[in-house]
């Protein structure tokens, strides 16, 4: 049972994991007319990890969820729910509960969350609010996402952005509640600047009644628009959440935002005036990660000795939908 006090969040572990393979930049300019030289300058990124056949996302992401459980020292049989932050499962029912399989986390219930590269953001406040209204005590949020599965190989201005990866963390019930603040956002009028559109075509059943059946197709991007977005509204929604805990920029020691472009978090940064060693930045290895790369970034930080108890956090989500929202939270 929950005591009435412990309605509070705290963090109590994290964990990553990535596919083996690399893809580089040099690698990709065999793939689209591409160089190093623009992918670099452009974004910051100079490699990406693939999946590769045979590696599943539910795999990737129990990987990270395991690590996690490790750092908390958390069993998994004492999860009680696993939130799966993805826009690219296994099996489009679901894959939450394979995850719960494969960690063995038999009393948890598992359900998948898709909002694109926010999902880690919204998943993670989603978690406390469960853990907030005492009806669940552990809660293992992961983010993960297999975007080389959908991105079009032969596209420049979008196949040099993304790669696959998975990251989680472990929220427990705490007398002390250490999510300060949050917020979130979408507008679906601007669906179009970024998309991964299912596309069918009628299959005749009879005479006259067909259904519709088809595939995903590949992201597509309006680049510029999604650029614009993420300079305007990412400062704006940590403001929000800033204002929500009773805090200020000041209070930051951390911005931990989803890892697009190092254009963008340079620029949110400046906006903020939040100095650059602020910033934790890791999408020169990884790419974007989509609902990954946010608990990636934090398990590097905090295994690294970067990020340290008691230390406020700012991170913020934002991509397709279009879908914003920021949570500020302090470590530990
Ligand atoms: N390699 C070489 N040249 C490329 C290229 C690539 N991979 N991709 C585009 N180009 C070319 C274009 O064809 C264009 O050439 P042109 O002027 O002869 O037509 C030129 O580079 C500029 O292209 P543009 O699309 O205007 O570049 P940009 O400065 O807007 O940068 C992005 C492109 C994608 C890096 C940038 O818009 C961006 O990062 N946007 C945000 C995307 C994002 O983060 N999405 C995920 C959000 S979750």
């Amino acid at each position: 049972m929950v005591q009435q006090t412990q309605l509070g969040v705290s963090w109590v572990g994290c964990g990553s994991a990535h596919p083996a393979m690399v893809l580089s930049n040099t690698d990709l300019s065999q793939v689209v007319d591409t160089s190093d030289e623009w992918i670099t300058t452009r974004t910051g990124i100079q490699q990406r990890y693939l999946a590769q056949g045979g590696e599943s996302l539910s795999a990737l992401a129990a990987q990270a969820g395991q690590a996690a459980l490790e750092m908390a020292q958390v069993d998994a049989t004492g999860v009680d729910l696993i939130i799966l932050a993805t826009s690219t499962p296994d099996d489009l029912f679901g894959s939450a509960s394979q995850v719960q399989a494969a960690l063995g986390a038999s009393q948890a219930v598992a359900f998948d969350l898709t909002a694109a590269c926010s999902g880690f953001v919204f998943a993670l406040v989603t978690a406390s609010q469960f853990i907030r209204t005492g009806a669940y005590r552990t809660v293992l949020v992961i983010g993960a996402d297999m975007l080389s599965r959908w991105v079009d190989w032969t596209d420049r201005r979008t196949c040099i952005l993304f790669g696959d990866g998975a990251g989680a963390v472990v929220l427990q019930a705490s007398d002390r509640d250490r999510l300060l603040g949050f917020e979130m956002r979408s507008d679906g009028t601007m669906n179009d600047c970024l998309t991964l559109a299912y596309g069918s075509e009628p299959q005749t059943l009879m005479a006259d009644k067909t259904v519709q059946q088809g595939t995903f197709q590949p992201i597509t991007m309006n680049g510029k628009e999604v650029y614009r977005f993420a300079v305007k509204r990412v400062p704006e929604v940590i403001e929000k959440a800033l204002f929500r805990g009773g805090l200020t920029a000041g209070d930051i020691d951390w911005l931990v935002l989803h890892q697009a472009n190092q254009r963008i978090l340079d620029a949110v940064a400046d906006r903020m005036g939040i100095p650059s060693e602020r910033v934790i930045s890791n999408m020169a290895r990884y790419g974007n990660t989509s609902a990954a790369s946010i608990p990636i970034a934090l398990d590097e930080a905090v295994r690294s000795g970067r990020i340290k108890a008691g230390d406020v956090i700012a991170s913020s989500g934002f991509g397709a939908g279009l879908t914003w929202g920021a949570a500020i939270f302090e470590w530990g």
